[in-house]
């Protein structure tokens, strides 16, 4: 079987990387990859990837089944038209992605299913937006309604910050994001990612993960992609997974499904664990990003063959199988990230990581004539497993001790909330 992967990040390396080691796995492409992939995956580059040249790249590669990592394809109608054409594709539709694309879509969703999420207040104008802030207590929530690579969230500490939040997310400094902006309550509470791979009928959960969004230890600073995570069953107890799955995840599928928009791939529902219960976040049309890399190090299945099932509409009696041992993955950052960022500093030691027992998947570098380099915000991500999550983090630090640019930064304590 040939498989095709779309993106280039520390993900789509993961992917990669396991889907070529499955048994009925003959052939990975990944377009446009990176140069981490090189070994397990055939990287190949398009003009403007668009879902036209996605498509046209599938049929002359005779791929048997395509797993598009962002969101920016989905969003695009990638999954429309490789459907259109019959071609196998794991993800969701246009339509579908909404869920991820519109936190306001997401809002009211849940609220129509009764899925438990934060009170919240949606605001078309800044005069609005300032308003409501006298409804909420301190810290607030302020979230720009379209995608910002994770980057359009703001948690205000105070009244001053909100206001100053408010401003700048409806002065577009994320992008075309800030023409609403949702205010919603702080959650104190533990953080999981949960994600699940659907036909639009069976789900199949994926382990638990936490990912750490802030940039620096303790949780401070602005939030980022990702700066690392951990995948370990011990996450959530067998309750919390299927209150979780009853709560959320199914109604989620169910109401989708009664819109007349299915949802296909992978369903990310980003929650918080509170005194109060479970409370959903967000929820992303696709998998996130560091937590992939965690759960593809962990993974024993056939993932080839497991995608192929989700994209033809066949997952009723698939089940995954995961080492028992948990996962650490410490994200290395570019300069300055994830504010304006340098790219172009040589990368040195990734052979030394990997020497040491961890793997590591590549997401913002590039090849400068035979010169590994800084490409992107979050450069690479050191990824291993240990007999508990002590011995992982050590293996993955370790790695990261190895590994130097100009400008790196990491996180230290990727694994400690889950050490307690
Ligand atoms: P989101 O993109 O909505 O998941 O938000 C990004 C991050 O901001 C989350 O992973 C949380 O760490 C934090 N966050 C978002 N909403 C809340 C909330 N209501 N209460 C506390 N933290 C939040
Ligand atoms: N790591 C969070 C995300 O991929 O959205």
């Amino acid at each position: 079987m040939k498989v095709l992967v779309l993106g280039g990040g520390g993900r789509e390396h993961a992917l990669a990387w396991r889907l070529a080691r499955g048994a009925s796995v003959t052939r990975v492409y990944v377009t446009p990859g990176n140069p981490g992939m090189a070994t397990v995956a055939e990287c190949i580059a398009l003009e403007n990837y668009t879902p036209e040249e996605y498509l046209g790249l599938a049929e002359r590669l005779g791929v048997d089944v395509t797993v598009v990592g962002p969101e920016a394809p989905l969003v695009a109608g990638v999954v429309d038209l490789f459907r259109q054409c019959g071609k196998p594709i794991v993800g969701p539709t246009q339509a579908a992605a909404n869920l991820e694309g519109s936190k306001v879509f997401a809002k009211e969703l849940m609220n129509e299913a009764g899925i438990p999420t934060a009170r919240y207040f949606i605001a078309e104008s800044e005069p609005e937006a300032l308003a409501a802030l006298a409804r909420f207590e301190y810290p607030v929530v302020l979230k720009a309604d379209g995608l910002a690579a994770g980057k359009g969230v703001i948690v205000a500490k105070t009244r001053n910050e909100a206001m100053d939040g408010i401003t700048a997310l409806f002065s577009g400094q994320f992008g075309e994001a800030g023409q609403t902006v949702v205010i919603e309550d702080f959650l104190p509470g533990r953080e999981v990612s949960f994600i699940v791979l659907t036909d639009g009928e069976t789900v199949l959960p994926l382990a638990p993960t936490q990912d750490h969004k802030a940039v620096h230890d303790n949780d401070q600073g602005p939030n980022t992609g990702g700066m690392g995570a951990f995948c370990s069953d011990k996450i959530l107890t067998a309750a919390e997974t299927q209150e979780v799955l009853n709560r959320v995840i199914y109604p989620a599928v169910r109401a989708m499904a009664e819109r007349g928009t299915p949802f296909t791939g992978f369903l990310y529902a980003g929650l918080m664990m509170t005194d109060q219960g479970i409370r959903v976040l967000e929820f992303n049309a696709r998998l996130g990003d560091p937590e992939c890399q965690t759960l593809m190090h962990r993974l024993h299945s056939d993932w080839g063959a497991v995608l192929f099932r989700a994209a033809v509409g066949k997952l009723a009696g698939v089940s995954l199988s995961w080492d028992a041992a948990p996962s650490v993955c410490v994200v290395a950052a570019a300069h300055g990230y994830p504010g304006p960022m340098r790219i172009g500093d040589a990368i040195t030691g990734v052979r030394d990581a990997e020497a040491g027992g961890a793997v590591v998947f590549q997401a913002g570098t590039r090849m400068n004539h035979g010169v590994l380099e800084t490409a992107g915000g979050r450069v690479l991500g050191v990824t291993a497993s240990g007999v508990d999550l002590r011995a992982a983090m050590n293996r993955a630090y370790l790695g990261m001790e190895q590994i130097q640019f100009d400008g790196k930064h990491f996180r230290r304590d990727i694994g400690a909330k889950g050490l307690g």
